[in-house]
């Protein structure tokens, strides 16, 4: 079967390859086995690629934090899921055609959910309804500021949020953007930059703004920062420049803001198995019905992988980059 193998940490396209690897084999006792139908590359599977990721295994290694898969056999004892059925995978490793996991390590999803989608549920959807309820208790009709707002998770944020009577103010990089996150849901807009403080301040009457959302880092955490009311927290969730956060000293002392950080494995952990299914059981419901959804730039055959990562490290794309290693999805 074939499966992406990380040689050497760096450049993500010249690390990566497509191999032929051995068959995993028939399901144990407990343990299920499925063709991973297709997945996204995400921020975080360049980092790892890149080898700045929290997590550095020794190579070869293969990456990849999520996609959608079909079982095709369960281990004895294994009855939430069977052959047939779309699963999510807790545990990494999934760029390759089959995985044999624990059978507690898959979730079953909605049979008619669309597969490019569900490819993409394992995590941005959690990261999103985490990051508006785990953080500061936001109550309705309250702001809330994000940046990065035209990325899956961004966009997310926007539909969530407005589902739970909470504005979002999007910070972008082009304001191009503006009339897609209006229509999304997104009750204001920004293009990031010196200024961001007055233009946020303007747009939103001057309104108090509690919870900032970073994923960019640098200077621009402090951006955010400078846009949130005394007191108000700036969760920083992702580092697309690269950097770390910096937060200004006023903003901490006079400003009394709180920089505080998230990721959703160690907000997952502190649930437990049957609240998780419940999580993914509801967001599943919600891209059933189209609530939820995040758009897709192209989808890639498994042995085109150099290519598919090069094409995911390209700015200002209109959607994810998906892999589909078992066929066209
Ligand atoms: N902590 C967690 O548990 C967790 C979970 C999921 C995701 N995340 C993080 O969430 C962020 C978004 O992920 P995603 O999958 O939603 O991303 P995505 O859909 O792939 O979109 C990437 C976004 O990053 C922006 N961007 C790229 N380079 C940038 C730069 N140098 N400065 C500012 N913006 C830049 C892009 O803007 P343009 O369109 O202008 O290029 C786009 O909005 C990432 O940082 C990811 O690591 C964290």
């Amino acid at each position: 079967m074939k499966q992406v193998v990380l040689d050497r940490y760096g450049s993500p396209e010249e690390g990566a390859r497509c191999a032929e690897v051995p068959e995993v084999g028939a399901p144990a006792a407990g343990e299920v086995v499925f063709d991973v139908l297709a997945f996204p590359i995400n921020p975080a599977d360049i980092s790892f690629c890149r080898g700045s990721y929290r997590l550095k295994p020794p190579l070869p290694a293969t990456p990849g934090a999520e996609g959608i898969g079909r079982v095709t056999a369960v281990g004895a004892g294994v009855s939430h899921a069977k052959p047939g059925d779309l699963v999510i995978n807790l545990q990494r490793e999934n760029w390759t055609q089959t995985r044999r996991v624990k059978g507690d390590d898959v979730i079953a999803v909605p049979p008619g959910l669309a597969l490019r989608q569900a490819a993409m549920l394992r995590i941005n959807p959690p990261t999103a309804l985490l990051l508006l309820t785990d953080v500061v208790d936001l109550k309705p009709g309250e702001w809330v500021i994000q940046n990065v707002a035209n990325s899956a998770v961004g966009r997310l944020v926007i539909r969530l949020a407005r589902a739970r009577g909470l504005r979002t103010m999007n910070v972008v990089r082009r304001d191009t953007l503006f009339g897609e996150l209006t229509a999304l849901g997104a009750d204001a807009c920004a293009v990031d930059g010196p200024d961001l403080a007055e233009t946020v301040k303007a747009r939103t009457g001057g309104a108090p703004i509690r919870l900032g959302l970073d994923a960019v880092s640098g200077r621009a955490t402090a951006r955010l920062a400078s846009c949130l009311s005394e007191g108000g927290v700036v969760c920083n969730y992702g580092s697309m420049s690269g950097e770390d956060p910096v937060m200004s000293r006023s903003a901490l002392t006079s400003g009394g803001l709180t920089l505080v950080g998230f990721i959703l494995g160690r907000a997952l952990a502190t649930r437990s198995l049957d609240q998780v299914r419940a999580l993914y059981a509801d967001l599943g419901a919600r891209i059933l019905t189209g609530e939820l959804s995040a758009p897709v730039e192209r989808v890639y055959p498994i042995e085109e992988i150099k290519a598919a990562l090069t094409h995911a490290q390209r700015g200002e794309r209109n959607g994810k980059i998906l892999v589909a290693p078992n066929g066209p999805v």
